[in-house]
């Protein structure tokens, strides 16, 4: 079983990332199990608190993480960039820097956003944010979800047959990717 860990930036019950992540089961194979990782506890970054003992829902990140065969983030766009909720959970777990438990794991970006550019913006930022950690991110082709309040029916299912066929092709090329990552 290939084990994929995918964390929304958003906290929101309705959030449009973490729709895009629950989709995700839909289109990959049986052997590839997805597990989403709620960001809600994780405490503002604090160095007083980065000790040999972190706080229980860091670690709980740190270990979902190292558990993981890859990561996989949907991000939405907070003025330009990623939402500080996000930046601050990947502080907790880069370090020690340069050797933190996102070194070399094999990362998926995707984004969705109301708007016309489906958050490519954020997506450049966040993919800056994990070169600093070692982090590679599969390059191409990408995800990004646009106008993305209009994209869901109300059972959760993406309606637009091209952007289904956008989004398999994306996590058909990533789950290959992490896989020869594995071997
Ligand atoms: C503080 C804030 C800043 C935002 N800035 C942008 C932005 O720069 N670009 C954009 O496309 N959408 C922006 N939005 C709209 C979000 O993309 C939209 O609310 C999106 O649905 C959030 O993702 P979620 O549904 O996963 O929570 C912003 C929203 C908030 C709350």
């Amino acid at each position: 079983m290939m084990k994929i860990l995918a964390i929304s930036g958003s906290l929101r019950k309705e959030s449009l990332n973490t729709q895009l992540l629950k989709t995700v089961a839909e289109f990959v194979d049986e052997g590839t199990s997805i597990e989403l990782f709620d960001l809600a506890d994780i405490p503002l970054y604090n160095g007083d608190l980065d000790g040999d003992t972190k706080p229980a829902p860091v670690q709980a990140l740190l270990d979902a993480i190292a558990e993981a065969d890859g990561m996989l983030f949907a991000t939405p766009e907070y003025n330009y960039s990623v939402p500080g909720v996000l930046k601050n959970a990947i502080d907790w777990v880069s370090r020690p820097a340069f050797d933190s438990v996102m070194r070399g794991k094999p990362t998926g970006v995707m984004s969705s956003s109301m708007s016309t550019l489906g958050g490519a913006r954020a997506q450049v930022h966040l993919r800056d944010i994990l070169a600093a950690t070692l982090t590679p991110v599969y390059l191409a082709p990408d995800f990004a979800l646009a106008c993305a309040h209009t994209a869901f029916d109300e059972e959760g299912r993406l309606v637009d047959e091209s952007t289904r066929n956008f989004l398999q092709k994306y996590l058909t090329g990533y789950t290959q990717w992490v896989a020869s990552q594995r071997a």
